[in-house]
């Protein structure tokens, strides 16, 4: 993995699309690399942007480019009955409390996809691609995650530091509550299930169990050190008051995940000759722009102005990537601004 771009900002400010318009450009001048664009996004939209149907599986746009919308549920549902099966096997070596019907009940019913967090669910999904270990069939070079607004980017970030800790509780917490009741219920009819216990397995069993987790926190600090060295945040804001507080915000809140190397100002309305009313509107914008570079002043500033037509398909995509990073795109500009 050489870099993994993040975009972020607020609502409706072109994130998705400007990471669509990225991945596309890069894609045409690097063929040699593998570029992945992930949407983070729940109401995921990179299906109109291509104007093709991409879901919750690797899709090609181009030779070298993939897009994903992945289903978080899925993600944490493999990690869910993986943990149930092993619980389950557990139980089954203990004679009796194997033959409760309600403990399968509870296990099945406490202890689901849909009980873990939406962010947790994505974090899963994140870490499964960017990890080399996490079975994907395809290594990537470059991904480009387009994320929701910020407060939720956040909340993706700090899922390998704190949430995965959150999780190993979470699920020892019920692997405790589930030995306890087997500890208790065993001892009941100790001189009656002494013969049967297979003690070894269960041993090994439990083992297993607790390596899954351990894994899952290891991964997490693999994680956060990828994200730490490679992973590359650009700010997405249009030139507007609440857009530009909210950039501001979002360096604050990210600097100790991700490391900001640029600001995107994007939707600046065109010089025109014939209609005053957007002169007017860009010379408001302007100042805008201009307090944004002045913040931002040790960052490269990509400015782009709003397009005629809403930037669709590889072509419109392509029209505004060059909008936005110039008419002489330089991918090595692109990758480390
Ligand atoms: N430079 C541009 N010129 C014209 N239209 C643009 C430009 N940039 C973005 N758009 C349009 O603006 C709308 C919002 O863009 P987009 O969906 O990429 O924003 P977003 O930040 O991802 O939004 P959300 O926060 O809802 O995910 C889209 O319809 C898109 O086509
Ligand atoms: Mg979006």
């Amino acid at each position: 993995m050489e870099k993994i771009i993040v975009l972020g900002g607020k609502g409706g400010v072109g994130k998705s699309t400007i990471s669509a318009a990225t991945a596309v450009v890069l894609s045409d001048h690097l063929p040699e690399k593998k570029i992945l664009l992930i949407s983070f996004d729940m109401a995921h939209n990179l299906t109109d942007l291509f104007n093709s149907e991409i879901g919750n599986k690797l899709t090609p746009i181009t030779d070298n480019l993939w897009a994903i919308e992945p289903d978080p549920n899925e993600y944490a549902k493999k990690y869910t009955n993986n943990l149930i099966t092993k619980m389950k096997a557990l139980m089954k070596e203990m004679p009796i409390v194997g033959l409760i019907p309600q403990l399968e009940k509870f296990m099945d019913t406490t202890f689901t996809a849909d009980s873990i967090p939406l962010a947790l669910k994505n974090a899963m999904f994140f870490q499964e691609i960017l990890d080399a270990e996490g079975g994907q069939s395809m290594q990537f070079d470059i991904i480009i995650a387009d994320f929701p607004p910020t407060a939720n980017m956040i909340t993706l970030f700090e899922i390998p530091e704190d949430q995965v800790k959150v999780l190993l509780k979470y699920s020892l917490n019920f692997y405790n509550s589930i030995k306890e009741a087997v500890r208790k219920f065993s001892k009941m009819f100790r001189t009656l299930i002494k013969p049967f216990d297979n003690y070894e397995k269960r041993k090994e069993l439990g083992k297993e169990i607790f390596q899954m987790l351990v894994d899952l926190e290891e991964r997490g600090e693999r994680i956060t050190e990828l994200i730490h060295t490679v992973g590359s945040l650009r700010l997405v804001s249009i030139a507007e008051k609440p857009s530009f507080e909210e950039i501001k915000r979002a360096r604050d809140l990210t600097k100790k995940y991700i490391k900001l190397e640029g600001v995107h100002i994007n939707m600046i309305t065109p010089q025109s000759k014939k209609c005053d009313f957007c002169n007017n509107i860009r010379s408001i914008q302007l100042n805008y722009v201009e307090k944004i570079r002045n913040e931002f002043s040790n960052l490269k500033i990509w400015e782009s102005n709003r397009l005629e037509k809403e930037p669709f398909g590889l072509n419109g995509l392509k029209s505004l990537a060059y909008e936005v990073y110039g008419k002489s795109i330089k991918a090595e500009d692109i990758l480390n601004p």
